[in-house]
């Protein structure tokens, strides 16, 4: 590969903001509040800058506005850089993570190696451990920069930013510095998931994805890793997965990782599964796609992408829980070999489909994978997948789609997505949608009617999920950055699904 991605670290440090070298230090300043000792202090500093910009009407601390000071040596960083919070009382975990990532999105931008942030003056409500954790998590998410492939140091970036989040107490540092090690485990995750995502598919094929995860699983401790080739597949009749990756000379792949704790473990007897779509490229195959944005489709392996570093994550922070994360990898392309309309397959799980589009091949390769997780006696499923434009129709760019089959496990991930700051919104996993894919002359029909396609998607998986707890996240509206997201991080893949799964596991086992 070309050149290393920017690489990032964030760390507490007992500091007055003022006084600490850096290119860029970044303070978070709410709308509403007028009087603050310490934005007046270093206003006072600045010979009243802060004041005269929000006199102006260039900054008045709006969610996601921001504004560059330079101090000319009146402080010790050269560029001050305002963060607006938005309201006092409407601040959340999110507004916190998303002000640390515009604050290294600018910074990056800038050309900085050091960032210096103070975000969280002010704060009351929000313990500080979680928002050391989300203050990394943005850091990363805002540092990063997929460029591995720009040969030349053109952009001049530096290859590394070095963030520091600062406090004047010292017991309050140890308390961030506690949460930090949190957020960067998952930020940098989720940044590789962004990584894999980004990568074009004559990169990042089947074997290549399979190659990545044998990496992943040797970096961490207790984490097994597990590679079905086409022959293997073929052997277990994983009539699915093997449909859709004929037509290519790139052939598919099941990853299969497992991760077990070491002491105690909460779910004994009924592990966990993560199932994740992998299509490494999806050119429709013989119903094949227009051409505008089709390039996009490199990132349609986006859920398999996430199961695969949420699987990094659970290792790295040691949860006490049995997963198991199932990655269904083909590339979908047409040629000699290619699967058509109308070819008729039995799955792994040896229900038959009638195959009408061959762009609706997701469901394909994720039914196998639903499957594994039943052989492996897995009791609650999650899978993951960028399955359908007709979702990104339904709800915009703004939320992924969830359905399932179990409220509780609903609501345990409506939480995870309000705190992880990855927006799901519930849509409706209900028998009128499974009428339209039942089959005439197979079991089912891979596509329903031209309405409700997220539904009837999310009803074909539904087919393949009895006996199960499962979910199913249709998350191709966050396929890559949404615009407002644009403001604060690069656009292209985001990693979705990382921090959601991650925090819906560390919610499982406190
Ligand atoms: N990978 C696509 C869905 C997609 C579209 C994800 C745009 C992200 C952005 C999926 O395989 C697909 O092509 N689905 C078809 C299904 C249809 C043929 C029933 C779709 O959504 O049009
Ligand atoms: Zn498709
Ligand atoms: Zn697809």
């Amino acid at each position: 590969m070309a050149k290393q991605i920017i690489k990032i670290d964030v760390k507490a440090a007992k500091a007055d903001i003022a006084k600490l070298k850096a290119d860029v230090a970044a303070v978070g300043i709410f709308s509403d509040v007028r009087k603050n000792a310490f934005i007046d202090g270093l206003d006072a500093r600045l010979g009243g800058a802060i004041t005269r910009l929000k006199k102006i009407g260039d900054f008045k601390g709006a969610a996601g506005s921001n504004a560059f000071l330079y101090t000319h040596g009146k402080i010790a960083a050269e560029r001050l850089l305002l963060i607006g919070l938005g309201e006092k009382q409407k601040a959340a975990l999110d507004t916190f993570r998303q002000a640390a990532s515009k604050a290294a999105f600018e910074a990056v931008n800038v050309k900085a190696k050091s960032l210096a942030v103070f975000l969280h003056n002010e704060n009351a409500k929000i313990a500080l451990e979680k928002l050391g954790q989300v203050i990394a998590e943005g850091i990363h998410f805002g540092g990063y920069r997929y460029d591995e492939f720009v040969t030349q140091q053109q952009n001049g970036r530096s290859n590394f930013l070095s963030a520091v989040v600062v406090d004047e107490n010292m017991a309050n540092v140890a308390k961030l510095n506690k949460g930090i090690k949190v957020g960067q485990i998952i930020g940098r995750a989720q940044n590789f998931a962004r990584t894999l995502a980004n990568r074009p598919a004559n990169i990042l094929y089947p074997a290549q994805f399979a190659a990545e995860a044998r990496k992943v699983a040797a970096s961490v401790p207790r984490l097994g890793c597990t590679i079905l080739d086409e022959k293997k597949l073929a052997r277990k009749k994983m009539g699915g997965i093997l449909a859709v990756g004929q037509g290519s000379i790139h052939k598919p792949r099941m990853i299969i990782l497992k991760y077990t704790p070491s002491g105690r473990k909460i779910n004994k007897d009924a592990p966990l599964a993560l199932v994740g779509k992998a299509i490494t490229f999806d050119s429709g195959g013989i119903s094949l796609k227009p051409a505008q944005d089709m390039h996009e489709m490199k990132m349609d392996m986006t859920g398999g992408a996430a199961v695969l570093m949420t699987m990094e994550v659970i290792a790295r922070l040691k949860l006490p829980l049995e997963v198991y994360g199932i990655i269904c990898a083909a590339e979908n392309k047409p040629g000699g070999a290619s699967f058509l309309p109308g070819d008729i397959i039995t799955t792994f799980s040896g229900k038959t489909v009638e195959v009408l589009n061959t762009d609706a091949e997701g469901r394909l390769v994720l039914c196998d994978g639903l499957q594994q997780a039943k052989l492996l006696k897995c009791k609650t499923v999650i899978d993951l997948a960028t399955l359908t434009g007709a979702c990104i129709v339904a709800l915009g760019t703004h939320k992924a789609g969830l359905f399932s089959n179990n409220e509780k496990l609903a609501q345990k991930l409506k939480t995870a997505a309000k705190d992880s700051g990855e927006p799901l919104w519930q849509l409706p996993y209900e028998p009128q949608y499974a009428e339209e894919i039942k089959g005439k002359i197979a079991d089912l029909k891979n596509i329903g009617s031209k309405w409700g396609g997220a539904c009837t998607g999310a009803a074909f998986l539904g087919e393949f999920t009895s006996g199960l707890v499962w979910a199913h996240l249709d998350i191709a509206p966050k396929m890559t950055a949404s615009e407002p997201m644009k403001k604060y991080a690069q656009d292209g893949s985001i990693g979705f699904g990382v921090r959601l799964l991650s925090c819906f596991l560390m919610n499982e086992v406190i």
